[in-house]
């Protein structure tokens, strides 16, 4: 059997960090609200200059040197991003030439808050056919521009960073088993309508969210999803060493671990530090966990994330 393991992870925030009582001076807001209901404390901000393919190379290069692969030996790179540099090309294609390299296939997928999932799956599909042996995974995001800093309702709740992992070919696991989910009926409740069209932005171009809507259907599919690979894989709550969830809100991700009957100790947090990265929430996490050294070669881990579509997953691996 052939797996994909985790041969490395990095991430990348930007230097620019915005505290809760920074975004009080612009919106109508305090630290005690955004942290009560959310467990946000800060966000990082892109700099003016910097594109999301930035953040994802230096997400990139970091995983790379974690472990020991040089670039020129990946010959799969997947971008998961809902704010490319560009409507096209794919960012993946800004990252391969940024990181000196070309030839190899390099796509976008578009999950948003579940893009990670979504852009690991892929790539554990190439590895285990046979079409790659190398690949680079990165969620990379800067949705600081997608929001309208008028809006308290949303504008508290995001931040920019970026997170990458390099996968290789191998005989022993590796990601186990892995669920993919989509309900487009949900796409109202969560989105950001503009596009470019005609030569100008054609609906807003601001993110949209009906915040309860998204709470109550986040916990339910999360819940859902996170048990039926760990059914589907025949283990149990008690197999898993850590929760590497979304990082969106403190609360979904408390009530999820309820759900799945995981204590909050076995659950790397970085919400309150990230805020929400959507795509890059989970790669982030992840490197954190591994990084401070809590997350230890051989444990089992369980990823989830959701996002706007309604799109989500679980990813079950030995890293
Ligand atoms: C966004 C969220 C924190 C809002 O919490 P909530 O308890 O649902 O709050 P509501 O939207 O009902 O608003 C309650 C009040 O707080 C106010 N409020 C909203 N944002 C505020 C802010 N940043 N600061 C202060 N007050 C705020 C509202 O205006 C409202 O006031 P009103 O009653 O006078 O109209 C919560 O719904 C949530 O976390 N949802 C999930 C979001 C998420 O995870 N999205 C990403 C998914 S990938």
């Amino acid at each position: 059997m052939r797996y994909a393991q985790i041969l490395g992870t990095g991430s990348y925030l930007p230097a620019r960090r915005m505290s809760n009582e920074d975004i009080s001076k612009i919106v109508d807001t305090s630290d005690e609200w955004i942290a009560e209901r959310t467990g946000i404390r800060a966000r990082h901000l892109a700099a003016a200059g910097e594109q999301t393919s930035d953040l994802a190379v230096q997400a990139a290069r970091a995983a790379l040197a974690d472990a020991k692969v040089h670039a020129e030996d990946i010959d799969l790179i997947i971008v998961a991003t809902a704010t490319p540099d560009m409507t096209f090309p794919a960012t993946a294609c800004l990252v391969q030439n940024k990181l000196g390299i070309a030839g190899c296939a390099a796509f976008d997928v578009q999950a948003v808050c579940a893009g990670f999932m979504y852009a690991l799956v892929t790539a554990n599909a190439y590895i285990q056919s046979g079409m790659a042996k190398k690949a680079l995974v990165i969620g990379a995001e800067i949705f600081s521009r997608l929001l309208d800093w008028n809006d308290r309702r949303t504008c508290v709740l995001f931040g920019d960073g970026a997170g990458a992992v390099v996968l290789g070919a191998a005989d022993k696991p590796g990601i186990l088993h892995a669920k993919l989910k989509a309900d487009g009926a949900y796409s109202h409740i969560l989105n950001t309508p503009g596009k470019v069209a005609n030569g100008e932005v054609d609906a807003s171009p601001f993110l949209y969210m009906d915040g309860q809507a998204v709470y109550k259907f986040a916990v339910k599919a999360l819940s859902k999803v996170g048990a039926d690979v760990l059914l589907e894989a025949g283990m149990t709550a008690a197999d898993v060493d850590w929760v590497i969830p979304h990082q969106a809100n403190q609360r979904i991700i408390e009530s999820t671990a309820k759900h799945l009957g995981i204590g909050m100790d076995k659950v790397i947090l970085t919400v309150a530090e990230h805020g929400n990265t959507s795509a890059a929430s989970i790669p982030l996490a992840l490197d954190v966990g591994i990084k401070d050294g809590r997350i230890r070669r051989g444990d089992t881990l369980l990823l989830e994330g959701i996002g706007g579509g309604f799109a989500w997953g679980a990813v079950l691996l030995q890293y």
